[in-house]
């Protein structure tokens, strides 16, 4: 594939504690596929990356209190599976380390990782649930290591570092580094997460948000539940400069989308060959919809830097798998993609690129791992410790 890597292309990402993913290193590509069984921890990892997103937005103790709060996101096996490994029986044991989940991030540009655990319980609140940021840390380069950190956070108190070490300020217990004013490479930092696209529920149903027109304004990213469709295309042919219509062709030959807007109510129609008017959204086949919406959310004029796709094969027929896969190839030049697929297909065609890493996930005793990924292949990470 033509193009090098991409500029501040993250390259490891790293989970412990969260959901199945007890303990995960994994290696991100410019295109990231990751596959495996039902229930083998695909989902749960295009949640942490949403969890890092809601970093950058200050909603991390709000998303996490939408999964259930911590004590259900928690791994929920045994702190260790050493033991189980040898006996295959699961039992609890004394911990021997606090409770926490961790998440990280690393690569060209800025690495973060943050340590999420349960505050000391108090009678004076009703909030003894909320989860605690413990520790945050902001570094160069893929791995934390003690010259290239730039920022930290234990409980309350923030550090910076330009030449030597000084306070920036205090925290509450739910804030993170990343809304701090005080240093402008974490506001940076912050809104580079902030903008990261998940989507996960491009719904088609007939009651399918996309499938009602909409008061339209401009829009640089389509809506991670597609309901601005219209104007999200319209938005690309004023503005985004991508060659929508041959891209379409690529998949649906012949077929024309036309944006009509009347008293700021946006409306897309499909002409397609052998029709005698074009079709409105909600008449369009489930597999169509979803076609226009992928090609909109990987072509907006506002390339995210990364944009996570949960099986978004979802009611496609074979044939748009092959261009779809050229259109998740096309659109890692200009964003870092991570898609999970159930899709062997959508797999293959990817992973036949030199820059996708592929990712097959596996249940271990409750534990996902990456299958292939002994001790020497899992990559370099550091978390540090409280
Ligand atoms: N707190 C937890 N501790 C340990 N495991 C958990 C926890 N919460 C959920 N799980 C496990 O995570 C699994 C679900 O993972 P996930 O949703 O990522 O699967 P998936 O690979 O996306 O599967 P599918 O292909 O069906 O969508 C469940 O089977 C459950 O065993
Ligand atoms: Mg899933």
């Amino acid at each position: 594939m033509p193009g090098a890597s991409l500029e501040g292309m993250y390259t490891t990402l790293a989970v412990k504690g969260y959901r199945s993913l007890r303990d995960v290193v994994c290696r991100l590509g410019r295109v990231t596929v990751v596959t495996g069984g039902n229930g083998s921890g695909k989902s749960n990892l295009h949640k942490a990356l949403r969890l890092l997103a809601a970093c950058g937005q200050g909603r991390v103790a709000s998303s996490l209190a939408l999964e259930g709060g911590l004590s259900s996101v928690l791994w929920a096996g045994p702190e260790s599976l050493r033991g189980a490994r040898r006996t295959g029986r699961v039992e609890g044991t004394v911990r021997s380390a606090p409770i926490s989940l961790q998440i990280g991030v690393g690569g060209q540009g800025l690495g973060y990782l943050i340590d999420l655990g349960i505050p000391q319980q108090s009678a004076h609140t009703c909030f003894n649930r909320d989860p605690e940021i413990k520790r945050e840390a902001v570094w160069l380069g893929p791995v934390l290591r003690p010259s290239a950190l730039m920022a930290r956070r234990r409980r309350g108190t923030l550090e910076v570092r330009d030449g030597q070490w000084r306070p920036a300020g205090t925290l509450a217990t739910h804030a993170s580094l990343l809304g701090s004013r005080a240093v402008p490479e974490l506001r940076d930092l912050a809104e580079e997460l902030a903008a990261w696209r998940f989507y996960d529920a491009l719904r088609v149903d007939r009651d399918a948000p996309a499938r009602r027109p909409q008061v339209g304004t401009r829009t640089w990213s389509l809506a991670d539940d597609g309901a601005d469709l219209a104007a999200a295309w319209r938005t690309i042919e004023e503005h985004g400069g991508s060659p929508l219509q041959t891209l379409l062709d690529d998949a649906l030959p012949g077929s024309r989308v036309h944006v009509e807007e009347q008293g700021g109510v946006f409306r897309l129609l499909l002409e397609q060959p052998g029709m005698l008017r074009p079709l409105e959204t909600a008449e369009l086949s489930d597999g169509t919809l979803r076609y226009l919406m992928l090609l909109a959310a990987l072509h907006a004029p506002d390339a995210p830097p990364l944009l996570a796709l949960n099986e978004p094969e979802g009611s496609l027929h074979e044939q748009l798998i092959e261009p779809l896969a050229r259109l998740i190839l096309d659109a890692s030049r200009r964003t870092q993609i991570v898609v999970v697929t159930h899709s062997p297909q959508l797999a293959a065609l990817l992973a036949a690129d030199d820059e996708v890493e592929h990712l097959h996930l596996v249940k271990d005793l409750g534990e996902t791992t990456i299958e292939g990924q002994g001790l020497l292949a899992r990559p370099a990470w550091e978390w540090g410790s409280r």
